[in-house]
């Protein structure tokens, strides 16, 4: 097996886009917004809407990727090397869920789903900053930034510096 099913790929590149999205909107817009501020409603309904899809296409990922395997580790490759991209492999998907659970429990502790998405008339609570889980949502996101820019630079060595033709896997085209 020389490259990853097309609908493994097809979802890395969807959920690549939705996380790197929800990370910078989350950061540096959402989470930058006072919640008396009306435009609050609309950045968490998006935010929670692309983050709940989120959830769900990776738990589709990991069966779909499960079920039609994973092609045969490059020739040559350093074993330590291998290890720490596997290490980094499970980290990023174990981040994503931890994201997609923490977020909705902050959503119920607060109903926000009534709030944002059911017109519960409720008015938003002052911040989430006493919720365990916005503590968690924030230091994993932290986390996954710097996973995710791991996993880009060892796209870019393997791409230009080892030339293995390694992101072919993760590509669209059979050779
Ligand atoms: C799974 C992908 C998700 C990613 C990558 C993500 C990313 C982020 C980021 C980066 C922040 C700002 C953190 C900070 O600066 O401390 C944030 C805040 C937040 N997220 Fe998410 N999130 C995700 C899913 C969800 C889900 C599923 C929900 C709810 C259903 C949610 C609800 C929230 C809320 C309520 C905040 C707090 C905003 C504030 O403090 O004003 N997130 N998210």
């Amino acid at each position: 097996m020389k490259k990853y099913h097309t609908i493994v790929v097809a979802l890395h590149w969807v959920l690549a886009l939705g996380i790197i999205f929800s990370l910078a909107a989350g950061s540096l817009m959402l989470a930058e917004t006072p919640n008396s501020d009306p435009s609050k409603m609309n950045g968490l309904a998006i935010h929670m809407g692309i983050g709940i899809v989120i959830l769900l296409l990776t738990l589709v990922r990991i069966v779909a990727r499960v079920r039609t395997g994973t092609p045969d580790p490059v020739a040559g490759g350093n074993p330590m090397l291998e290890k720490l991209a596997h290490a980094t492999h499970g980290l990023l998907y174990l981040g994503v869920i931890v994201m997609g659970i923490s977020g909705i429990s902050m959503a119920l502790a607060d109903d926000l789903g009534g709030i944002v998405y059911f017109g519960s008339g409720e008015p938003l609570p002052e911040n989430f900053d006493d919720l365990a889980p916005r503590f968690v949502h924030g230091l994993v996101a932290t986390g996954l930034m710097v996973l995710i820019a791991l996993h880009f630079l060892a796209a870019v060595y393997h791409q230009h510096v080892l030339k293995d033709g390694l992101m072919s896997r993760m590509g669209f085209r059979d050779k």
